[in-house]
């Protein structure tokens, strides 16, 4: 039984201002399952709905954000759950820290400035757990930290005493600290130079052998799936546009845009220039007829303007949604 099912997910940020509405359709029609005891990556560029997809699938969705059509549901250790009609309630006393744990872009949200470490794994524990003996509690959080290899004195130190790798650290410590099912990392090392990433991936990787749960990273750096996530999803657009095992889609990716984002990292001793894509991302609010990607496509056809690409199965867990395909066999 697959963890999550996300079935024709639409979630669009609705907003009024000087009497003009406007629709951004920052997640349009997503069909995804994450499994057990995997590392999904979840790439794409700037803007093309990979936070908001997760907003979503962690609940905490905010107006201007709604859903408008589809379905998030999930099976919990403790039953199944389904996103769209769960309450806060259970939200907190469930499924929020417990079974889903969101280390946020910007990590720092989750750290309070004026609090020192210790305190604020406290409080996220006294919220969900409660705190029954104080001396229990502090020994059970030094093992933890210890564990994931972290040094003991971060526990005594505030957030901004703590390099921003180290910080990273312990948000995903924070994450880890009750053993959720689901781990969602949204650009977990973007603001961090190359060295500090390699130690902050590893310690998402080891985490995630060690206790089988799965791992949702989110992140434009294509680099950074190669070497973690077992299967990755392309997003364009508000849109899943490939999906498949991490070999699959770095050794025989399907989409054209697959292909340019595979095609643009970098590769040792090549000084022959990347090729770079025309124009930019579609505004979200007013996104082109047909296949969203076809007004920067290289290969794009006539029926690309008109007519939405359905994805079609290329077998072991291999999707694409692009007109070329429909040629080569694909099922729908
Ligand atoms: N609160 C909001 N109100 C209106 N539109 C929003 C809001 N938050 C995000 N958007 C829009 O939704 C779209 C998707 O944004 P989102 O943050 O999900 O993208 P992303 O893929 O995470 O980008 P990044 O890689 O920059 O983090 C964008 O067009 C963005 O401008
Ligand atoms: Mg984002």
């Amino acid at each position: 039984m697959s963890l999550l099912q996300v079935e024709n997910l639409k979630a669009y940020y609705k907003t009024e201002m000087y009497g003009i509405s406007r629709k951004v359709r920052a997640v349009d029609d997503v069909t995804m399952t994450l499994e057990a005891n995997e590392i999904y990556g979840v790439a794409g560029e700037s803007s093309c709905g990979k936070t908001t997809l997760i907003k979503v699938l962690s609940g905490t969705i905010k107006p201007p954000l709604r859903v408008e059509e589809g379905s998030v549901k999930y099976n919990f250790r403790y039953g199944p759950a389904d996103m769209s009609t769960v309450s806060e309630d259970e939200l907190r006393d469930n499924i929020r820290w417990k079974e889903i744990s969101y280390v946020m872009q910007g990590s720092m949200s989750v750290l309070n400035p004026v609090r020192k470490i210790m305190k604020t794994f406290e409080d996220i524990i006294a919220t969900h757990e409660g705190i029954k003996n104080k001396a229990d509690f502090k020994v059970r959080i030094e093992d933890h930290v210890k564990k994931l290899g972290l040094p003991p004195d971060v526990l005594k130190s505030y957030p901004h005493e703590l390099s921003g790798g180290m910080r990273q650290r312990v948000a995903i410590a924070m994450a880890t600290v009750f053993k959720p099912s689901l781990i969602i990392a949204d650009e977990p090392t973007t603001a961090l130079d190359v060295v500090v990433q390699r130690g902050v991936l590893q310690l998402l990787k080891e985490i995630q052998a060690d206790s089988k749960n799965t791992v949702l990273l989110v992140t434009h750096d294509m680099a950074v799936h190669a070497n973690v996530a077992d299967r990755v999803g392309i997003m364009y657009a508000g849109r899943l546009v490939e999906e498949g095992s991490t070999e699959v889609i770095f050794q025989n990716p399907s989409h054209p845009y697959t292909q340019h984002l595979i095609s643009s990292l970098p590769v040792i001793g090549d000084k022959t220039g990347k090729s770079s894509l025309e124009g930019t991302p579609p505004n979200l609010a007013n996104p082109p007829e047909g296949c969203r990607f076809h007004p920067r496509c290289p290969r794009a056809m006539d029926i690309c303007k008109t007519q939405v690409p359905a994805m079609q199965n290329f077998g072991a867990g291999h999707r694409a949604a692009c007109h070329l395909l429909s040629a080569q066999g694909g099922q729908q």
